[in-house]
């Protein structure tokens, strides 16, 4: 979801909530996690064991109709309607990893490429057309000029996935696969959705295109960002599961999703919605993403736009990767001026002119139809429900809250930026009517210009499009860290850009009043397909790398940021904005097999007869030294370092990294330690050298602190292996806790 629908939706939800009685049926759509598919197993029979474990429980009778869907093909475990009782219940059976309830996840070019680095003619694999993207989202309009698919040749012939073809949709040789997955009945039939892979929100197009569009000249919102579009891999495949929908994603079909696309055959992975569970098991995305992990497939997903107060993020499971928000050197403004002849600038994307023509102006709390559930005397909320039609027609209006909504007969609107609202200076949105968002203290101007005037008149210009100087920086709105679960995992794990920007979008879901093909709008949602992308041109360099070792690449090879503009640093930008160029060629890679993730999972609490579930594997134990280490989780071959800890208490601690040579076969480099004063860190050993590619060093790195000099509560510092040709940072970052 793009910032500014997410907010139209959840202020809808929050004003909706005291009309509706929440009182239903006590079953709800429980997921049952099963852990590994065994091989070999026929589907039939999955089935079969589901139902039969479903009779046990909800009686025979009901058992069938209960069983809403299996998941066979990837993992195991099936999805049904239960009482919290009976889903107790199969928690404790034998065999269950986790029973969790079905719940809904928010949905979180061009210029955006060349801004870090990546130029339309940068070296291309001749693999890449063979690489495929899945994603999932709210499906995707074919039609669009960057799904083109003119010189493409037939789908690469690992590909096992199939198009949901209808009258009213196709695949071709760019989109090679898509399908729907709902499991809630469509119960509002004048919901305007397509029963299709078809995208009737613009979100999916959007993700899509800045992954893998093909490149398209002269695109623009309507003059705005204009250039040539395209996505990162304009060679690549796409295959995309729609799985989300005008009211969320659900993570039974998250999950249903995730089952059919690593049984499909694709690369990467790139889901724009995030969930908070506490749990990784109790998680549909991180669930998914583990078992993607371990048929070698890397999933890319958005930190959240929860930001900017810390701890506010999502996805965090460390075999995913998690990305933040950045800008880039373009930014909008737009002009309002009054009729007393001042003129504010405010923030949004407005491509009407006005034609400097003044119209009169009325505050929404003077138009408000008091009969509407949307009116609230303290506020004006304007939506189209909510204002007295007669009162605001051919006029500008001035409102408390403005979300978005396409005001019929309004000319245009005024607000002012509100932290709950749909602008926050970082932010520019594009409206149905033309619109400008003040600043808080413009907006209070305009009370007073309004108060004191008989007949207040105003216009608005179209919107003007300048350099951002202080790009990049992490967008307010991006989720910060640390991560809430496992505080020594770095996340988000990098950024990426996702402020204004431009990519394909269904006429048919405009944001406009005209029907325009390309959009601009911002999000961790639009920062994530910029590294599905990094992913998907990393593989077609090195197809046989681990997810674990693509991500590493990502991430050392990432520029660093400014701590200065980014107060949050790392938990704001993770090991900094990605730089695919650089990434495909890395030097050292940190590599995780599936069992450190094993091990690393004993030391999160889980047990080995669980771990065996999950893992299909009988061998998966959890080493015996795990409980010695005082419930500390034990060091996972991240390319990053966090330490948290006790304000309290000395710092000392070692951590065990191991990187493999994938650069020159004879190399050899040294460690370039970057640390502020008060914090002591040495590496040992300083120098490691090569003789052969796929060779593995191992060294430490030590952090101590004797006595705390400062009340900082959260250092920066980097290592950098330096061979004179690569440069493999990553950040090291020590946080107390109070
Ligand atoms: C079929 O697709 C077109 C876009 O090509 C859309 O405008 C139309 O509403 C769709 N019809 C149905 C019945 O979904
Ligand atoms: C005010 O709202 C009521 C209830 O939604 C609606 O029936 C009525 O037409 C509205 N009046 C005006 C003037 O917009
Ligand atoms: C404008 O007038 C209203 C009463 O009509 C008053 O409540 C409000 O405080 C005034 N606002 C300003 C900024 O003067
Ligand atoms: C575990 O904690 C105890 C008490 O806090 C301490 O004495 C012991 O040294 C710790 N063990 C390790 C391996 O850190
Ligand atoms: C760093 O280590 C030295 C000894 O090697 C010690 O004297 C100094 O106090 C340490 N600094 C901090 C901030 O702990």
């Amino acid at each position: 979801m793009t910032f500014s629908r997410f907010l139209v939706l959840s202020l809808i939800s929050i004003l909706l909530s005291g009309h509706h009685s929440t009182a239903q049926d006590d079953k709800k759509t429980y997921i049952v996690y099963m852990g590994d598919s065994t091989p070999n197993k026929d589907e039939i029979s999955t089935s079969d064991l589901h139902i039969s474990m479903l009779q046990n429980v909800v009686g025979s009778d009901i058992a069938i109709g209960s069983l809403l869907h299996s998941y066979k093909r990837s993992f195991n475990g099936f999805v049904a309607k239960l009482t919290r009782k009976e889903a107790q219940e199969i928690a404790g059976k034998e065999g269950v990893v986790s029973v969790f309830p079905s719940e809904k996840q928010k949905l979180h070019t061009t210029k955006s490429w060349d801004f870090i680095g990546f130029p339309q003619q940068v070296k291309r694999s001749t693999l890449e057309s063979d690489i495929i993207i899945g994603v999932l989202d709210t499906g995707i309009w074919p039609e669009s000029s960057s799904f083109d698919d003119k010189g493409f040749g037939p789908p690469p012939t690992k590909w096992k996935g199939s198009c949901q073809v209808s009258s009213n949709f196709t695949c071709n040789k760019k989109i090679i696969g898509a399908k729907y997955y709902r499991s809630d009945p469509f119960d509002n039939e004048d919901m305007e959705e397509f029963k299709s892979p078809r995208d009737s929100n613009g979100h999916g197009t959007h993700t899509a295109s800045t992954a893998a569009g093909g490149l398209v000249s002269e695109a623009s919102l309507s003059g705005f960002a204009y250039g040539t579009a395209r996505g990162g891999v304009p060679s690549a495949r796409l295959a995309i599961y729609k799985t989300c929908w005008f009211d969320g994603c659900n993570d039974a079909d998250i999950l249903a999703a995730f089952d059919d696309a690593i049984a499909d055959g694709v690369d990467v992975i790139s889901a724009s919605f995030g969930s908070l569970s506490g749990d990784y098991f109790k998680d549909a995305i991180a669930i998914g993403a583990f078992h993607a992990m371990r048929k070698g497939i890397l999933t890319s997903t958005s930190a959240g736009n929860r930001g900017p107060s810390p701890m506010s993020l999502n996805n965090f499971s460390p075999w995913s990767i998690s990305v933040a928000a950045s800008t880039i050197d373009r930014k909008f403004s737009t002009d309002v001026r009054f009729g007393d002849d001042k003129v504010y600038q405010g923030t949004s994307i407005n491509i009407v002119d006005l034609k400097e023509q003044l119209f009169p102006m009325i505050y929404a709390g003077d138009a408000m139809n008091t009969s509407s559930e949307f009116y609230f005397p303290t506020r004006s909320y304007c939506f189209t429900d909510s204002l007295d039609q007669n009162k605001v027609k051919g006029k500008i209006i001035f409102c408390d809250v403005y979300f978005g909504d396409n005001l019929n007969g309004v000319v245009g609107v005024v607000a002012p930026a509100s932290s709950g609202g749909a602008a926050r200076g970082d932010v520019a949105s594009v409206f149905p009517v033309p619109t400008s968002i003040l600043k808080p203290e413009d907006g209070s101007k305009v009370y007073v210009y309004l108060n004191s005037t008989g007949k207040p008149t105003a216009s608005i210009s179209r919107s003007k499009e300048g350099p951002n100087k202080l790009a990049p920086y992490i967008a307010s709105f991006s989720s910060r860290g640390p991560n809430p679960i496992t505080p020594n995992i770095l996340k988000p794990d990098l950024a990426a850009p996702g402020v204004n920007i431009l990519a394909a979008w269904p006429p048919y879901a405009s944001q406009t009043r005209e029907a325009l093909p390309y959009n601009i709008i911002s999000g961790t949602s639009m920062a994530c397909p910029h590294v599905s992308a990094a992913a998907a041109y990393v593989k077609s360099f090195n197809p046989t790398w681990s997810p674990a070792a693509i991500k590493s690449s990502l991430m050392t090879t990432a520029n660093p940021m400014s701590a200065d503009l980014n107060p949050d640093a790392e938990f704001a930008y993770g090991s900094g904005q990605v730089n695919p160029l650089k990434a495909a060629n890395p030097g050292l890679v940190y590599d995780i097999v599936e069992a450190d993730y094993v091990k690393f999972l004993c030391g999160q609490g889980y047990n080995a007869k669980l771990l065996q579930i999950v893992t299909g594997s009988p061998k998966s134990s959890c080493p015996k030294t795990i409980a010695t280490l005082n419930g500390t989780t034990p060091d996972l071959n991240y390319p990053a370092f966090v330490l948290s800890a006790p304000l309290s208490r000395p710092i000392d601690h070692v951590f065990y990294r191991t990187v493999t040579n994938v650069g020159s076969p004879t190399s050899m480099y040294k460690a370039n330690l970057v640390a502020p004063t008060g914090l002591n860190i040495t590496v040992i050993p300083s120098v490691i050298s090569f003789t052969s590619l796929g060779e593995s060093q191992s060294y430490t790195v030590r952090v101590w602190v004797q006595a705390i000099m400062d009340k900082k509560l959260m250092w920066s510092a980097s290592l950098v292996w330096d061979d004179g040709t690569h440069q493999v940072r990553s950040p090291i970052v020590v946080y107390l806790t109070i």
